[in-house]
């Protein structure tokens, strides 16, 4: 099925100059782009984007660490983009991403891990009205579409 998902490139990629990898690994993949923009998280921000990890032992490092810098907000659409773009990003602690995934070939934290993804379509869903107003978000066909899904 066709879906969108979520992703940020997290300070710490976009400090160690990884954005254009990221976005070359979804594009080579055949995902297709239909939003993008740049920003550094408010307080307020990062705490809605992470509010189901309110009251981890990690949660006020990971606050920190995510409103430290500039952080890079896109949309991917494709064929099961939440589930392929999660596998691409690997596990959470760089420690178990296989090699081959953005964190296992760029990371060695369990936090500074590079990027974020959604994972399930409610979280897509919900992640995406937190950066993107529905007219920032394209509509535009590509000519390899069919060879995509
Ligand atoms: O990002 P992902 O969905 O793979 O993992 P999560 O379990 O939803 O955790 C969100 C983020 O919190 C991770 O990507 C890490 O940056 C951070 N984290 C952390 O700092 N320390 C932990 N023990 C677990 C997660
Ligand atoms: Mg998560």
């Amino acid at each position: 099925m066709t879906e969108r998902t979520f992703v940020m490139v997290k300070p710490d990629g976009v400090s160690r100059r990884l954005i254009g990898e990221c976005i070359r690994r979804f594009e080579q993949r055949g995902l297709k782009l239909v939003g993008m923009k740049m920003l550094t998280l408010s307080r307020q921000q990062a705490e809605r984007h992470y509010a189901e990890h309110e009251g981890q032992p990690y949660y006020e490092g990971l606050i920190a660490f995510i409103v430290s810098g500039p952080s890079v907000q896109m949309v991917w659409e494709g064929e099961d983009a939440i589930a392929q773009v999660r596998k691409m990003n690997g596990a959470t602690n760089s420690l178990n991403a296989e090699v081959g995934t953005i964190r296992g070939d760029f990371a060695l934290s369990g936090r500074r891990n590079i990027v974020h993804a959604s994972d399930s379509p409610e979280t897509a869903a919900r992640e995406i009205a937190l950066y993107f107003k529905d007219e920032e978000l394209l509509h535009y066909a590509m000519p390899d579409e069919d060879w995509l899904r």
